[in-house]
């Protein structure tokens, strides 16, 4: 079976955007793969040095990872840090990652220019941490999105150069997962471009958000003063509402309300109303595991610690390997 490793960056709440785009999309693949998802701790540290909270950001990803449907049993989710076998690796990949091709890579570009105050070399070697995170498991297939092609590529020629170097085929070569090949468009409730993307609560519906904070949220989203003409198309902040009522309500609500407006007599308080009521339906279940999990700390250090185990079970022996492989060797 093929094995998958994705890395998981702590950059607040989950909202509909990221679980229809991305979370859902884990939880699937738990069935057909050997999956790794882990919390990206030690890369929050290239950009935010010293966080004001780091355990409670892990700490609010994996509560919602599993909420969202992550079985601990059958994927191996796990901290970053939690295996330290990791940056092990990391060492051993610098020696061998040249200074041109990470001062190259787009994303070490763009943060230098996001923070030129700290540009460590923590943040140069992102992608080597990266490639660490992925051939530490020796995994083939790795679902993140178009942003991360670079660092794949990146992955790829690290574990190749060892390959090369050292005169053997021991890591397989990792490429990015599409799995949006029908892409789901979750747009936010703004009228503007898509979920999350624009600052502000009230673009994204999260799936913490409580039925009340939903309701209100919904019924304040952008719409226009209603068509006029039959079939006429819909402006922008009307089709993303119906976008997204195509993924949280069903195909004959979808077509009740689409024939309304075509035929120009849509009520967008009830088509609102309607939205509002379906996205609380499709988040109850997360909502609760959220509700329900959030304080049992023994149960979340119970899961951590057996994700731990199994991540460091796989780690080690790659470590193995890669210590004689490399000469090491102990007296
Ligand atoms: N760089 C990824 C991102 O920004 C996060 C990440 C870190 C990752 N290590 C990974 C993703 C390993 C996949 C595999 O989203």
């Amino acid at each position: 079976m093929e094995t998958v490793v994705s890395g998981i960056r702590s950059t607040g709440k989950l909202h509909l955007g990221n679980y229809y785009g991305a979370v859902k999309n884990f939880v699937q693949m738990q069935h057909d793969y050997k999956c790794f998802f882990f919390i990206a701790d030690y890369h929050s540290l290239t950009t935010h040095p010293t966080p004001q909270d780091l355990h409670g950001n892990v700490k609010q990803v994996l509560v919602e990872y599993l909420a969202a449907g992550i079985d601990p049993e059958k994927s191996t989710i796990y901290v970053q840090s939690d295996v330290p076998e990791i940056s092990e690796l990391y060492l051993y990949l610098n020696m061998n990652a040249y200074m041109g091709e990470l001062q190259r890579s787009t994303s070490f570009k763009d943060k230098v220019r996001a923070h030129p105050d700290n540009v460590n070399a923590g943040l140069l070697t992102y992608p080597v941490l990266m490639a660490a995170d992925i051939l530490i498991h020796k995994a083939t297939k790795v679902p993140v999105g178009k942003d991360q092609e670079q660092h794949l590529e990146m992955a790829r020629t690290f574990g190749n150069r060892f390959n090369t170097l050292y005169k053997t085929a021991y890591f397989p070569e990792p490429y990015a997962f599409n799995f949006t090949k029908k892409l789901v468009k979750i747009p936010g409730l703004d009228g503007k471009g898509k979920m999350g993307k624009s600052e502000g609560e009230a673009n994204a519906v999260y799936l913490s958000d409580e039925p009340e904070v939903i309701r209100k949220k919904v019924m304040r989203a952008v719409t226009d003063s209603g068509p006029t003409e039959e079939n006429q198309p819909k402006p922008d902040a009307i089709q993303n509402l119906f976008d997204l009522m195509k993924v949280v309500s069903s195909a004959d609500t979808y077509e009740h309300f689409e024939d309304l407006y075509s035929k120009c007599q849509i009520r967008y308080g009830d088509f609102k109303k309607q939205l509002g009521e379906d996205m609380i339906i499709a988040t109850a279940p997360m909502r609760e595991k959220i509700n329900e999990i959030s304080n049992n700390e023994p149960y979340l250090r119970k899961i951590a610690h057996y994700g731990a185990l199994k991540a460091h079970e796989s780690a080690a022996k790659t470590m193995k390997e890669i210590r004689e492989i490399i000469g090491f060797r102990s007296f």
